[in-house]
């Protein structure tokens, strides 16, 4: 199969380049920067897009690109509405009109966080500029593909990436440093291996699966703060001396940005189709030491 990546250098389209090279499917990443092996192409220029679908002529697109930063979305909306919504919605368009099948990569904030464990029937209900472009999106896709794209909603989402962001290298970081780290005891969700999505998206393509999905870690309901306590001990696993001190953070949103508190993903619906043993923090890659 060939699949071009949008976002190839990003935690969730790394790992789905990787996942699909080993897998023996012919591949092509993009990103916003140009990296080794990955070209640069912005999301909104549907000429260069356009450009590479001729060239390369993929069977598939994943669209692991976008404006991922809920804080940024909520302080520059028309940014977020451009690369979250209109930008994505326009890739997919182009991919429907010349046969291409779309990949997009959604998120849990979708839904308000109220109740948790959110399963693919329930209604979306987004409390955030972020959720609710991404929402939005998710319909206008489902739309504008007559329903055959796949719509992937992830959450906590952890690995090794380049740009050593998400959750794990920062609880990594503090550790070495002996600092606090304050961490919300209220919010939680299921930490979900990046490794795990790449394998779940390859399985759903090759049995040509459509429609939204979950694609999430067996704890729908773990808090952030049980989730730092995981990711510590998965580093003393590695050899690291705990150092960090963590802080208990049960405030509702003090920051601007309103967030879902328990937005955990219910995942009977992949088990089931393709089950998983997910990995977890406390099993760490070694890469991680
Ligand atoms: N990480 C999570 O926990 C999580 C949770 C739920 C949903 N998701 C969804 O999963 C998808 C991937 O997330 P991620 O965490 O992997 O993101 P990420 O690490 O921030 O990576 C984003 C990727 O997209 C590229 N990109 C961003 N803006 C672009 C633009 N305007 N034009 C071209 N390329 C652009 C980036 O390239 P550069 O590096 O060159 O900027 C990078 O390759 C997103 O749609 C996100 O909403 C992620």
């Amino acid at each position: 199969m060939k699949l071009l990546v949008i976002g190839a250098s990003g935690l969730v389209g790394s790992h789905l380049l990787a996942a699909a090279k080993q897998a023996g499917f012919e591949t092509l990443g993009t990103a916003r920067t140009a990296a080794a092996d990955i070209r640069a192409c912005q999301l909104g220029d549907q000429a260069t897009i356009a450009a590479l679908l001729e060239e390369f002529r993929p069977e598939v697109v994943a669209c692991a690109a976008g404006f991922t930063w809920a804080d940024g979305c909520e302080a520059d909306p028309e940014r977020s509405r451009q690369e979250n919504l209109e930008q994505p919605l326009a890739l997919s368009k182009l991919c429907a009109k010349q046969g291409v099948r779309f990949v997009y990569y959604s998120s849990a904030y979708v839904f308000d966080g109220v109740n948790g464990s959110y399963t693919e029937a329930d209604a979306p209900r987004p409390v955030n500029v972020y959720g609710r472009h991404k929402a939005e999106c998710e319909r206008l896709i489902a739309e504008a593909t007559g329903g055959d794209a796949l719509i992937l909603r992830l959450i906590h989402v952890w690995g090794e990436e380049a740009k050593g962001k998400n959750f794990v290298y920062q609880v990594s970081r503090a550790n070495l440093a002996g600092d606090e780290l304050r961490v919300s005891s209220i919010h939680s969700g299921n930490p979900t291996w990046a490794g795990d999505v790449a394998t779940w998206t390859l399985g759903l393509l090759q049995r040509q699966a459509q429609g939204i999905w979950h694609l999430a870690g067996e704890r729908p309901q773990l808090t952030r703060l049980a989730w730092a306590r995981e990711i510590i001990q998965g580093l003393k696993g590695l050899g690291h001396v705990e150092k960090v001190r963590l802080l208990a953070q049960a405030a509702v949103d003090t920051a601007a940005t309103p967030r879902p508190l328990a937005s955990g993903l219910d995942t009977s619906k992949i088990q089931a189709f393709i089950p998983l043993v997910c990995r977890a923090t406390y099993d760490l890659p070694a890469s991680f030491r």
